[in-house]
């Protein structure tokens, strides 16, 4: 194994898309940042200075961290952020994971710039489950802001309201070609007749899950956020911010040019093709011109679904599975029901500018009817670690024992959530169940939900309210996929499980940056085991304060 030592400068640097220039917040430079490229076993050291004038600091998203909590990012959860001027290097380890992941800022809405792919390959000598091609090429799909993404954020916390949308979404940084001033820099993948290549495809778009699809082509899915899958082949993918999908793509149809395109789905605004798609073209080498002037006919688009065509969604997100049977959990030591949504605090004041609400009121997000508020004067592992009494308190609640209709006539009770940095404590080894359920408070909204320092099995979804009675015998315990992301379907539930076998503090949150900053989060508290391996290891003397 080796170790890997890279610098990441966080700076600003003009940037210019959609016909505009910004400045705007990149690593070296770089927008998209780096991808790094590691082996499973190897070790990393990246020194990230600060030479941007807002806090930052850097999450490796998947990667389980284990014992070391201290590496993992989230500002004010695991660390205190790296200041202006300051420096902070994150030390790791990869252990038994590979595949796709990336990083991302964990700061605000900085990581709206401010990502790159984490690509793991494995040990050197240990095979892939399905025939590698020789070429891969990563896919970011993101979103462009054509403002600084720190001022949509602050305007939409500051009224309570909606974020502004952004303005284009991206494929490796760039819109293409259907979006003004962009076709010159549209990506291009070149590829030879009959040749397959495999496509690492991560969603880290801020607010807005995505469908995928390749004109005319089949793409055979093989691995889902760094855990190889049952094969299985589709036209059309949809992926969740947060979420990675690794595809094979065989390169099978008449010699020509292909749109690669990713278009909205769950959100108000779209028709397919417009600039709510961005796309990026397949390129065969063998393609002819159409005419004496050395012209390509124009791409081939693809067939994406609606907007709303939830059931294209959920029908592809079911298709993925373990390869083969796994060991799930099944004697369940914390069996947790949480509520994740939207809600509404009323506001006393009228035509108050920071309630831009329906009815006077701002919006909120909950789990279980708290909405998560971050400290800012220490970090939760910092001060659990130290002991420091009062940066937090260990009664998230759990959901009355009652069968309310969530997604129907939600109880008024729970429609306006408390503030609270509430942690839920799980005892190091125990075995964790938790359902996911949407509500319809507001509107029902799919929630991709991300767990930091483990990775979980998919054991079961619906629509409606959770079922504890019946849903259960229908539970998947043989093949369910390990995930690090998963969407809780608009006005349905999802159930994972999970051992806690990492100890520290561990974020979930919805991966719409929208839906974090309104509170939809939550953090658990795994306690520290009796052995040195069950242990959080000590801190880096260089973990910044606050
Ligand atoms: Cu990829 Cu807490 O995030």
């Amino acid at each position: 194994a080796e170790t890997h030592y890279h610098e990441f400068v966080v700076q600003a640097k003009p940037v210019k898309r959609l016909c505009r220039t910004h400045n705007t917040i990149t690593v070296n430079g770089q927008f998209p940042g780096p991808n790094l490229e590691v082996r499973n076993g190897d070790s990393l050291a990246i020194k990230v200075t600060n030479a941007a004038k807002y806090n930052v600091t850097i999450h490796w998203h998947g990667l389980r961290q284990l014992r070391n909590p201290w590496a993992d990012g989230p500002e004010y959860i695991t660390q205190c952020p790296i200041q202006p001027g300051a420096t902070y290097t994150y030390r790791f380890t990869i252990q038994d994971q590979e595949g796709t992941l990336w990083w991302h800022a964990h700061s605000r809405w900085l990581r709206a710039t401010v990502y790159g792919a984490l690509i793991i390959y494995p040990k050197l000598g240990s095979p892939y489950p399905f025939s590698m091609p020789k070429r891969e090429v990563p896919l970011l799909l993101g979103e462009w802001f054509d403002r600084n993404p720190l001022d949509v954020q602050k305007l939409a916390a500051f009224t309570g309201g909606a974020p502004n949308a952004s303005d284009a979404y991206t494929i490796n940084g760039q819109p293409g070609d259907l979006y003004r001033c962009s076709k010159q820099e549209t990506v291009r993948i070149p590829v030879g007749s009959g040749e397959s290549i495999l496509l690492r495809i991560i969603n880290s778009a801020l607010n807005q899950e995505l469908f995928f699809s390749i004109a005319n082509h089949r793409l055979t899915v093989v691995s889902a956020d760094a855990s190889y899958t049952k094969p299985f082949t589709t036209r059309v993918l949809m992926i969740g911010p947060g979420q990675t999908t690794d595809v094979l793509l065989t390169a099978d149809q008449p010699p020509a040019h292909y749109y690669v395109a990713a278009s909205v789905y769950q959100t108000a605004r779209n028709a397919p093709f417009d600039n709510t798609t961005t796309t990026a073209i397949l390129e065969y080498k063998s393609a002819p011109c159409s005419s004496k002037k050395g012209q390509f006919p124009p791409p081939a688009l693809p067939l994406l679904p609606a907007f709303n065509d939830t059931a294209t969604a959920t029908a592809y997100t079911a298709q993925i599975k373990s390869p083969s049977q796994v060991k799930v959990p099944t004697q369940i030591h914390e069996n947790l029901f949480f509520i994740v949504g939207l809600g509404l605090n009323n506001c006393t004041v009228p035509n108050n500018p920071r309630c831009q609400g329906p009815n006077n009121t701002r919006f909120a997000a909950s789990m279980n009817n708290v909405s998560f508020v971050f400290p800012r004067t220490n970090s939760l592992m910092q001060a659990y670690y130290n002991g420091v009494p009062g940066v937090f308190t260990t009664d998230f609640p759990p959901v009355p024992p009652v069968q309310f209709d969530y997604t129907g006539n939600v109880p008024r009770g729970l429609w306006t959530p408390r503030r609270g940095t509430k942690l839920y404590k799980l005892k190091y080894g125990s075995n964790v169940q938790i359902v996911l359920q949407d509500t319809s408070i507001v509107t029902t909204e799919d929630h991709p939900m991300h767990l930091h320092g483990y990775h979980f099995y998919v054991i079961g979804s619906g629509f409606g309210n959770f079922n504890p009675r019946t849903d259960p015998a229908k539970f998947n315990l043989v093949d369910p996929p390990l995930r690090n992301t998963i969407g809780t379907p608009p006005g349905g539930w999802v159930a994972i499980r999970f051992v806690a076998d990492n100890p520290g503090v561990w974020l979930m949150h919805c991966h719409l940056d929208a839906h974090l900053v309104l509170g939809l989060a939550m953090a658990f508290l795994v306690e520290n085991g009796k052995g040195p391996l069950q242990s959080v290891i000590p801190p880096p003397a260089d973990l910044p304060r606050c």
